[in-house]
């Protein structure tokens, strides 16, 4: 059974594949329109979301089938065990997205079902964000073979899924961090992306001069964001991440051309201004958008892995 918990269980070969079928379910999104006719989606969230939610239903309901929401306040997984309730759940589902707190959950997850799982974004990996950004590169860049693309602030768990994808199809990848997420270290993930040798570190932000694409993300994660026992944490962050800010002057002093994406939600004037948000090179609202078309090859490309499998 194939599922999509983190990029690395993609070929590179797959991964063109998915990108491929995304590009064209977005052009000709009507050749698609049965594609998943009568099939049900079943999204469970233990974190909050607007982009993954949204792109998934929506999706889903492009390709003629139908997505359900289910989050652990309003379902019986909150007196129960997970790994009962999925196996409930399944009996329901062609196909299962979870945004879980934890990657071994995840995983834990996979191997009690015998259906397609998606992982909507965990700790450690955000497979889908990843897909959808290279599409979004791709239509604004063409091949990302020798392109570059800076990740700017904190290495977490987008920047890990951005470093498999890319560096699978040959971009270069330079963090442009003072700092790692804790939660997110993946050190075999770093390995396997330096021997590549399109993989790199630094906090010098010399290296946005000649960046095609330059990405960030919020400093802080969403589950921690308003959290009163993470305030002192979030000041120290603040003040250590705040050279780091995309903002247009940055960009100005280094001459940077580079388009600005940024997988959302924005936190403005963090690691965001606003005049990057709007700005002439902002790609983020397509961005957004690409998370769908990127979801239905990937949902069209399991399904269809899974019928040649049976
Ligand atoms: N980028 C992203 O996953 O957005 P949401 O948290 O709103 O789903």
């Amino acid at each position: 059974m194939r599922h999509l918990l983190k990029d690395s269980d993609l070929t590179a070969a797959e991964t063109r594949e998915i990108l491929s079928l995304a590009l064209d379910i977005k052009k000709s999104p009507e050749k698609y329109r049965e594609a998943l006719k009568d099939k049900t989606l079943i999204m469970y969230f233990e974190k909050s979301s607007t982009r993954t939610r949204l792109s998934f239903e929506a999706g889903m309901t492009q390709l003629g089938g139908h997505a359900i929401f289910l989050d652990k306040k309003t379902t019986q997984v909150s007196i129960s065990e997970l790994r009962d309730e999925i196996r409930a759940i399944e009996r329901f589902a062609d196909i299962i997205m979870a945004r879980l707190m934890k990657h071994d959950t995840l995983k834990e997850m996979a191997e009690m079902i015998n259906t397609p799982l998606i992982n909507g974004c965990c700790e450690r990996y955000h497979p889908c964000q990843a897909i959808g950004d290279v599409l979004t590169m791709i239509e604004h860049g063409g091949d990302l073979k020798g392109k570059k693309i800076v990740w700017l602030g904190i290495a977490n768990n987008v920047s890990n899924s951005l470093v498999q994808v890319c560096t699978k199809l040959g971009a270069k990848v330079t963090l442009c961090i003072p700092e790692k997420d804790p939660d997110a270290v993946d050190s075999a993930m770093e390995e396997e992306a330096k021997k590549t040798g399109l993989y790199e570190e630094t906090t010098d932000l010399g290296c946005l001069k000649d960046a095609d694409f330059v990405h960030t993300d919020t400093w802080i994660n969403m589950e921690f964001i308003n959290d009163p026992r993470f305030a002192g944490e979030k000041e120290r962050r603040i003040k250590a991440f705040m050279p780091y800010q995309l903002n247009k002057a940055l960009l100005d002093r280094y001459g940077s051309k580079a388009k600005i994406m940024h997988c959302m939600p924005c936190h403005v004037g963090y690691e965001i201004n606003r005049d990057a948000i709007d700005h002439r090179d902002s790609l983020i609202f397509g961005q957004a958008e690409n998370r769908m078309h990127a979801q239905k090859a990937i949902m069209v490309w399991l399904l269809r892995n899974k019928n040649q499998e049976q």
